[in-house]
Order: C-alpha cells, then structure tokens, then sequence
C-alpha cells in the first residue's frame, strides 16, 4: 500500500472514576475527571484502503472486512455513517500511553482520538454530544453495558457529575485537587468485574441496591466537599466509598497492598477507581506528600505512578 501525506492527527486523554464505580452502572451518580498526563492518539494518511493500524498492540484492522465488534473498524464506520461519507482510503494510525484494561478509560479515548481525527481530516463537524455518543457505541463492545462515563468524561475533557441517561454536569472544584494514579500491573478487563456485579446483583438486590445508595450518597457529599473545598472530608469519603467497592467485590489483594500503603504514607484517602479486580487505584494527597506517597506505592509494587490535579 502506497502511502502519501498526513492528514490529521487528534488526540483524547485517560480519565480516572472519583466517586461511584459500579454504582454509576445502576443509575446512581458518579464524579469522574479526564488524566491529561495521559492521551491516546490518532493519525492519519491518504492510503488505498481504509486501516486502522495499532502499533502498540500489533493490529492492523481492514475496515471493509472486519466484523461489527471491531472497535477500531466500528469508530470509523459509525463516525462515516454520521457524516454521511462513504469510508474514505486512509492509514489511520493509533497509539495509546494509557494502559490497556486499568481504569483508566484506554478505549473511550481511543475510539475518541479517532474520530477527532477522522472530522479533521474531512473538515467536518459534531457537537461533543454526538462525539460522546459514538464513542459510547463502541464502549458496548468493551463494557457490555456501560454507563457511559467513560466517553463522557474523555469527551468533555472536564470533571463531571455524571447520571446514566442525564447530561453531564461540570461543577466547581473550590482548592485544587491533587491525586496520585497507580497501576497494580494487573490486568482487568472492565466487563468482567460488570458482569460479576450484575450476577450478585441479581441474587441478592436488596443489599446491592442498598450498596449502591450508599455510593451514591457518598457522591452527593463528595460534590459538596469538592464545592466548598473540604479536602479532608473529601479524603475520608473516598475511603468509605472504597470500603463499599470491598463489600461490592470488585477490590484486590493487589489494590488492597497499594490502597493501606498510600493510607500509612499520609494520603487523605485512597480508593480503586474504574472496573477495579486490578488496574489503577487513586489516592488523594496534599501537595507536601505528594512525593512521599508516591514512593510508597512504588514501594509497595505499582508499576507506575502518574500524578495529576485538577
Ligand atoms: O474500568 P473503567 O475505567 O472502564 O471504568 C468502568 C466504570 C464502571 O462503573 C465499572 C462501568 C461503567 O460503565 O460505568
């Protein structure tokens, strides 16, 4: 295949879950933030044919022939479909720091970085609603059944108060956030530990819809202290909402090891955040600690510690 000239190029941050993983799933509300330490990235160049190529994973994807659940071939397809143009002959290139299976929204961001791409290298336009949209489409083939915070918040680019089926809600942050991300290095694709949930769910939904409650009012008081800049309050829900996440089952040896080490360095609190059985945890930290939590948890076995604010 020939290739000529590059198009466009677009990219899309990681996102971290604040408040109300699981939960969120159940129409509860959840708080979420986008890592812009963090992007996946698109590329693209006039070619012959339409591929989707992922050089870290060593994919190459012909659009024209892959099935529905190729998320790679299903972002374009659908972003073509919204535009109303046949699928153009482009090398679209995509390539991701954010950890595959951690929590951290890797596929929302891709898929997004595609069509970013893709609407400037047509010289076309959508709302971030649509956006936001497209990308949820493909979240079904990773998630299952995703709430849709993922796309949401690696969309906006802000952090929001999310509700199932509601529009997003950007709320004010009173004093600087400041959280440590660490990666447990264990794999842990999101629509398993959704599925475990849902099958417990199913058995015994009194005590998981009263679960739920619980996460979801300690989201309501999060957003309060995030409001009035009450970081210690804020600290402490994160780990009452952690606690919960246990009795949910979607916690780790792995998360625990990581979690009670950030605790013991002085963090204000910590907390898994994502699909959870693994990938990334959060702990909140004021700046002062931010560097002695962080060796604490290299300490303590993450694989790799990224801090951001917001
Ligand atoms: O693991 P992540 O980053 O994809 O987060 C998933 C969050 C869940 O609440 C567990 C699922 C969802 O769709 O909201």
């Amino acid at each position: 295949m020939s290739e000529r000239k590059i198009l466009a190029r677009a990219c899309a941050p990681g996102k971290v879950i604040l408040f109300g993983e699981h939960a969120v799933v159940y129409g509860r509300p959840a708080i979420a933030a986008p890592v812009q330490q963090v992007h996946a990235r698109a590329e693209i160049w006039s070619a012959d044919a339409c591929v989707v190529e992922a050089a870290d994973l060593q994919q190459r994807v012909l659009v024209e022939q892959a099935p529905v659940e190729d998320p790679y071939a299903q972002i374009v397809r659908l972003t073509c479909e919204a535009l109303g143009r046949p699928l153009p002959s482009w090398r679209i290139r995509v390539s991701s720091e954010i950890p595959i299976a951690a929590g951290l929204g890797s596929g929302a961001a891709i898929s997004a970085a595609i069509v970013r791409a893709m609407l400037a290298a047509f010289g076309a336009r959508l709302s971030q609603e649509r956006i936001s949209a497209l990308v949820y489409e493909v979240e079904k083939i990773h998630h299952g059944a995703p709430s849709g915070i993922d796309n949401t918040v690696v969309v906006y680019e802000q952090p929001v108060w999310f509700v199932r089926g509601l529009s997003p809600q950007p709320f004010a942050v009173a004093q600087p956030i400041h959280l440590l991300i660490a990666d447990t290095g264990v794999p842990s694709p999101t629509k398993i530990a959704v599925g475990d949930v849902n099958r417990a769910w199913k058995q015994d939904k009194s005590r998981y819809e009263a679960l739920f409650d619980a996460v979801g009012d300690v989201a309501q008081r999060a957003r309060n202290a995030i409001e009035t800049g009450d970081v210690a309050a804020l600290g402490s829900l994160m780990n009452e909402n952690q606690r919960i996440l246990i009795e949910m089952g979607v916690s780790s040896p792995e998360l625990e090891r990581l979690i009670w080490a950030a605790r013991a360095a002085g963090a204000l609190g910590a907390k898994l955040s994502g699909g959870g059985r693994g990938g990334n945890m959060i702990a909140l930290v004021r700046g002062q600690d931010e560097v002695r939590v962080g060796r604490a948890l290299l300490e303590a076995g993450a694989v790799r510690v990224i801090k951001t604010a917001f």
